[in-house]
């Protein structure tokens, strides 16, 4: 009996550290280089573990984002009109930090 009791929990503990395991760290965007750096603005830095924690995979892939680094062509005109980071529920909403808020997604050290 406690041996079974033992083994599921190492089961459940193998479960959920490969979960994590499975996390993407930060994702930084960068392709608009040139755009950012005469807007005076860092690369964005997109935090997938963290978005990872909130929502499920289909809520932004492929509806919003496809799930391939650098196959979103993004700019903040599409951002301000709803699509990809300022999307419904997103960065145009109550549940997450507005889209004005520019140094918190536009902060990758350089
Ligand atoms: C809040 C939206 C969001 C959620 C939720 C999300 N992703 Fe992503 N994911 C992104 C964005 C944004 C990128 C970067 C795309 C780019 O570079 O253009 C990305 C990139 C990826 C990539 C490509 C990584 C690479 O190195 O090429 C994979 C694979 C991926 N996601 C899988 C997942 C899986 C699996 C889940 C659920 C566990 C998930 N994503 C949840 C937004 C999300
Ligand atoms: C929720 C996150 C987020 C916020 C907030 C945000 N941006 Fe962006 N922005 C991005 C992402 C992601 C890109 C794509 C960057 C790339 O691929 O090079 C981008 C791209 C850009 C670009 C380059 C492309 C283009 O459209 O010219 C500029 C300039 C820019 N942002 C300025 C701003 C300014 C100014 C603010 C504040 C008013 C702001 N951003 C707020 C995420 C954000």
């Amino acid at each position: 009996m406690a041996q079974k009791i033992l083994s599921i929990a190492f089961f459940v503990l193998a479960l959920s550290s490969s979960a994590d395991a499975g996390k993407l760290g930060d994702i930084i965007f960068d392709d608009k280089a040139e755009s950012l750096k005469k807007a005076g603005v860092a690369p964005a830095v997109f935090p997938h573990a963290r978005h990872e924690d909130i929502y499920k995979c289909d809520d932004c892939h492929p509806k919003i984002f496809q799930d391939k680094r650098g196959a979103n062509n993004i700019t903040m005109q599409k951002n301000m009109s709803g699509e990809f980071c300022g999307s419904a529920d997103c960065h145009n909403s109550q549940k997450a930090f507005p889209l004005y808020q520019c140094d918190k997604c536009h902060r990758e050290k350089k």
